[in-house]
């Protein structure tokens, strides 16, 4: 059986303008974006502070866009009541982070919410072996969490196409693959061919004189590469 791969897009706001974010939306929106990438920092589990509930819910009530929560703080279990009712579609945690993953995982479907797990570049795909029969989305971080515009870490490709695998094997072949950090226009595709799913992007959009139409090529370029998958 075969069938075609669709790419997911799903632009960082963490390089918005945060003066103009409602505009910054707006245009992502016009750009065609599938989700909304929103990067919680706590200046613990990573040396940076960012967004946090009360954000989401502003964002919640300008757009309809699915609003796709990474976690990067080092007591997620504290904070998941808070971004799920502030209006999260998926929330990603750390398994560096996450000491007791199943629960939190459970927690986080329990509370309405699509739970994804995610891991920095030098965390063994082993991590994930345990947990993937039970979650929708596996992020791979394609740079050490923490900040915008950093280069992409080439390991990414052959992690999304090991994880592929795996998620064959687990017989959850539904679970979308992440990707984030580093990706631009010219790496785009590779991501997208090597089995990312979703594709994260905040400087590589946000960094460009027309945001909305690199995101629309950024589509363009996925889509222009072979996306039959072969099960
Ligand atoms: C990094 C964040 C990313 C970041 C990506 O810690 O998780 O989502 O915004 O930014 P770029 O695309 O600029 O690498
Ligand atoms: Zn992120």
């Amino acid at each position: 059986m075969s069938s075609i791969r669709n790419v997911v897009l799903s632009p960082s706001l963490l390089s918005a303008d945060f003066t103009r974010l409602a505009e910054e939306v707006k245009v992502m929106e016009e750009g065609g974006a599938d989700m909304l990438h929103i990067d919680v920092m706590d200046g613990h589990f990573v040396p940076n502070i960012t967004i946090g509930p009360l954000v989401v819910a502003s964002l919640k009530r300008i757009t309809e866009l699915p609003l796709d929560c990474h976690l990067m703080i080092s007591d997620p279990d504290s904070y998941l009541e808070a971004f799920a009712k502030a209006g999260a579609s998926i929330i990603t945690v750390h398994v560096e982070a996450a000491v007791h993953l199943y629960r939190t995982v459970q927690t986080i479907r329990d509370l309405g919410c699509k739970p994804g797990v995610t891991l920095n570049p030098a965390t063994p795909l082993s991590a994930l072996e345990e947990i993937l029969p039970f979650i929708d989305l596996v992020l791979l971080m394609s740079v050490e969490p923490g900040f915008g515009g950093q280069s992409l870490v080439p390991t990414l490709h052959r992690r999304a196409a090991t994880v592929r695998t795996m998620l064959h094997e687990a017989d959850n072949s539904g679970c979308l693959i992440e990707a984030d950090g580093g990706i631009k226009l010219d790496n785009v595709a590779q991501a997208f061919e090597s089995g990312v799913d979703v594709i994260v992007s905040g400087s590589g959009l946000f960094g460009t004189d027309d945001p909305a139409e690199t995101l629309r090529e950024m589509r363009r370029r996925c889509e222009g590469t072979n996306r039959t998958e072969v099960h």
